[in-house]
């Protein structure tokens, strides 16, 4: 069997459920971990330091799995509390660019410190590249839309940026489990886990390159941000990590713990066999469905009552409604019985009119 194979099926998935972009699922080695943790916890079981080595071990295999050291990498439990770190760390009139449509984690913290003089200009993704100017500091975006999984034109914006010598943070949570992520290109990426990496909801991974690291005031600095963790529970003597976990939020245990489980599955598998899989089917069911072939597992219909996601519902399947449209998605535990299930519901729909 596969590395790919023993992935798919540590999967207990409902036919149907397409809905990655959401909320990915747990292998069964994250539930029995969970259950375990859970027993453990009742009994007054629970080992913190244990736990601790848990989260160092997902660091270490997140680090790897994006091409940066351990070192480089912090973690923390939301995409939104890394953007607000950022956002509070800049200088008072520095340039921000983001996407209009981006997903909201990517574009609040900024916004909320314009009170503080922070410029936040909004740009379609189309314009980004062309949008950043010698007086930008720093470029904002998610990899993949959340909306609609579209992907920024990486290679542009990348050159727009070291042309204008800005600084990047790119959120990678629609991206990283399905795209292989090279982190070392951004100044900051950002990462919750719980969508395509199937992680437990409260997982999420900042790497930082040298000058970010540089540039980022650890503003929830608590006990994990110390350089000996059980060495920095009181008092203000505590010693900063020299290295990217001087931004740790200390974690939450169990999600980490059990979240372990789905890492060390994924880092066997290499993330273009992944994306292969999951494209592939994206596009059986877009070549179904009339559409043309894309490079991305999410396939958006225009579905403005969100017709065709209740009458998938009412299936048993799974997709969601995002911004007027219809958002398909493709993961691992998806087969061609799923494109089957999906080309079924909208030539009905069609036929009923209902999308
Ligand atoms: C691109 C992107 N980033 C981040 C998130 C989640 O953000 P947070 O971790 O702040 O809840 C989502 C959720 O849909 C998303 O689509």
């Amino acid at each position: 069997m596969t590395a790919l194979q023993t992935l798919q099926r540590s999967f207990a998935a409902t036919p149907g459920y397409l809905n990655a972009s959401t909320l990915g699922l747990p292998p069964r080695p994250v539930v029995s971990a969970m259950s375990d943790l859970m027993s453990q916890w009742q009994r007054g079981d629970t080992d913190p330091v244990a736990l601790g080595a848990d989260v160092e071990a997902s660091r270490a295999a997140y680090a790897h799995m994006v091409n940066v050291p351990a070192s480089a990498v912090a973690v923390g439990s939301m995409t939104s509390v890394f953007a607000g770190t950022i956002a509070t760390s800049l200088p008072p009139n520095a340039e921000v660019v983001v996407i209009a449509e981006d997903f909201t984690s990517m574009i609040f913290p900024f916004l909320v410190q314009r009170d503080a003089g922070l410029q936040v200009r909004q740009v379609p993704r189309i314009d980004l590249a062309e949008a950043i100017r010698p007086n930008t500091d720093l470029v904002v975006f998610s990899l993949a839309q959340s909306a609609c999984g579209s992907l920024v034109d990486l290679e542009a914006v990348l050159r727009a940026a070291r042309a204008c010598d800005a600084m990047t943070l790119c959120d990678t949570t629609q991206a990283a489990g399905w795209l292989p992520i090279d982190a070392s290109q951004f100044d900051v990426t950002a990462c919750s886990a719980y969508k395509w990496l199937c992680q437990p909801r409260g997982t999420a991974y900042m790497t930082l390159s040298p000058r970010a690291s540089d540039l980022l005031r650890p503003n929830n600095a608590g006990w994990y941000a110390g350089a000996s963790v059980w060495d920095s529970v009181y008092g203000p003597e505590m010693d900063l990590a020299t290295d990217a976990r001087r931004l740790d939020v200390s974690p939450a245990w169990f999600c980490w713990s059990a979240g372990l489980a789905a890492m060390e599955l994924f880092a066997q598998v290499p993330t273009q066999e992944i994306r292969d899989h999951d494209v592939s089917l994206a596009n059986e069911f877009r070549s179904r469905i009339g559409q043309a072939p894309g490079v991305t597992p999410v396939v958006t219909l225009a579905d403005p009552g969100a017709d065709l996601v209740r009458a998938f519902a009412a299936t048993g399947g799974k997709i969601s409604s995002r911004a007027g449209c219809a958002r398909i998605a493709f993961h691992v535990w998806n087969s061609l019985a799923d494109v089957d299930l999906a080309a079924e519901a909208v030539a009905h729909s069609r036929i009923t009119g209902r999308a």
